[in-house]
């Protein structure tokens, strides 16, 4: 995959006609997480089912600079050494582009008493600040300095103190980087307002199986007695599976599917968007770890209001792939993203899609649907609203240039390969030959 790649899809123009199986991958953002936690162990530990996507191997080239030996032992199955960490500072240009770097601070500081960090990069979806995690490791004890590059953070007397930390906001990064700090902190540390997402629990119970002391997971108070290093010899954790991906699967089975079959995935986490479509009209049937979703080809889907919400609420990273089904929806649809105030941006080249698409404010949109959708040449502003337009161009007529997707090559693997398998045209032209 390369810089400016993009894909040329040739639209169903509204046919349900795909069929066939999709198998669902390890979720980036669990195994971005557990990636980061490696700081916490004081010698092996064997990942499988994680995802090749750009994400993790701008996570893993993080980690080697911090002195940790990351070796693929095939496709989907690393082993990570962590007896030479020797290093404080993370990696500037690869921080700034990778959002999910802020989780490294807390083991980092954690271990090594100290860390050092550029101003996390922004991205498209909203202003993305760090105040929790600040104000977290102030109560844990550290003395922060900002420059002009960004902050040296510093533990009194090189070791983190246990504290009680309650979050103004549930924050999944955060929740996860204190669950992380605390494990090495001296005493006990209880963090509340915690996010409650799957990819957390997951996360907590993995180190508590290397001997961390972690109780409350999937609860908002979660409590942490602070011990000594983890030990991973012999250990594999393997990656939970993706809800966002599995989720945007089942949205796609039900704008262009005969007959899908979604595998390797956990439904129990697709609570709230396997809720909506069922509401909309969409047939779904469900397995211990599969989801069928089915069309004869004549439904009329019922439109509805959507607000996001943290976990178990409907998924702020399903909100744009949501709107395309909104689209194809039988009456007024209102979206309400509660999450972040820049994740309408993608309605725009809806719009000169042919969508009947209106934002209120940063925050709202209405959808009058059905409308047809006809091929454009769109660019994806980020990773959901990247999917989201590739959708967009599956349903619609005629063909579809969808450009920068190196943003989606960062959490969903081989889309196009994955989706050509069910009958759809699509090519990546990559961006060298441009
Ligand atoms: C995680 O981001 C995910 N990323 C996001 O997925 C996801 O959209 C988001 O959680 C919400 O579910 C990873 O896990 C790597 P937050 P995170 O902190 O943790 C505010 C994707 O596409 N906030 O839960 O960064 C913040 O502004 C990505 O895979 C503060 O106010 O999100 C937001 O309004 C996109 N101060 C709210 O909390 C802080 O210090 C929730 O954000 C931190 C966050």
């Amino acid at each position: 995959m390369a810089k400016d790649d993009r894909f040329i899809i040739t639209g169903l123009g509204g046919a349900k006609t795909l069929r066939g199986e999709l198998v669902i991958g390890g979720a980036k953002n669990e195994v971005l997480k557990v990636l980061a936690g490696s700081i916490l162990f004081c010698d092996e530990l064997t990942l499988t089912n994680v995802p090749e996507i750009e994400d993790v191997w701008r996570m893993i080239e993080l980690l080697k600079g911090l002195g940790i030996k990351v070796r693929q032992l095939e496709k989907n199955k690393y082993h990570l050494e962590t007896k030479g960490l020797n290093n404080f500072s993370l990696a500037s240009e690869i921080s700034k582009k990778l959002r999910a770097s802020i989780v490294v601070t807390g083991p980092l500081l954690a271990r090594l008493g100290k860390v050092v960090f550029p101003y996390p990069g922004g991205c498209v979806i909203g202003k993305r600040p760090i105040d929790l995690f600040l104000s977290g490791f102030e109560k844990m004890g550290a003395t922060i300095t900002e420059n002009e590059e960004g902050f040296v953070i510093e533990a009194s007397r090189g070791k983190l103190q246990g504290a009680e930390i309650f979050f103004k906001n549930q924050s999944v990064t955060a929740t996860e980087t204190f669950i992380m700090a605390g494990v090495l902190a001296e005493g006990q540390t209880v963090l509340k307002n915690c996010a409650l997402e799957p990819e957390i629990v997951s996360l907590g119970e993995w180190l508590n199986e290397c001997g961390a002391k972690i109780t409350g997971l999937g609860t908002s108070t979660i409590t942490i007695h602070g011990g000594d290093l983890l030990v991973g010899e012999g250990k594999t954790h393997e990656t939970l599976a993706d809800r966002i991906e599995a989720g945007s699967f089942l949205i796609l089975g039900a704008l262009t599917a005969a007959d899908l079959l979604i595998k390797k995935c956990r439904p129990e986490h697709l609570d709230a968007l396997i809720a909506y479509l069922s509401e909309a009209g969409v047939k779904i049937e469900i397995g211990f770890d599969w989801i069928k979703v089915i069309n004869k080809g004549d439904e009329k889907f019922t439109a509805l209001d959507v607000k996001t919400h943290e976990y178990p609420g409907f998924p702020t990273d399903l909100q744009a792939p949501f709107a395309i089904f909104l689209t194809q929806a039988d009456g007024q649809s209102y979206i309400f993203e509660t999450i972040f105030e820049g994740r309408l941006n993608y309605f725009e080249a809806l719009g000169r899609m042919g969508a009947k698409v209106k934002v209120l404010d940063s925050h709202r949109a209405i959808i009058d649907g059905p409308t047809p959708l006809s091929g454009r040449e769109i660019e994806s502003p980020d990773l959901r609203a990247g999917l989201a337009y590739v959708l967009a161009a599956i349903i619609a007529s005629d063909e579809s240039v969808v450009h920068n997707v190196e943003y989606i090559d960062r959490g969903y693997e081989e889309i196009e390969k994955r989706l050509a398998s069910l009958g759809l045209d699509i090519k990546r032209i990559s961006g060298n030959c441009s």
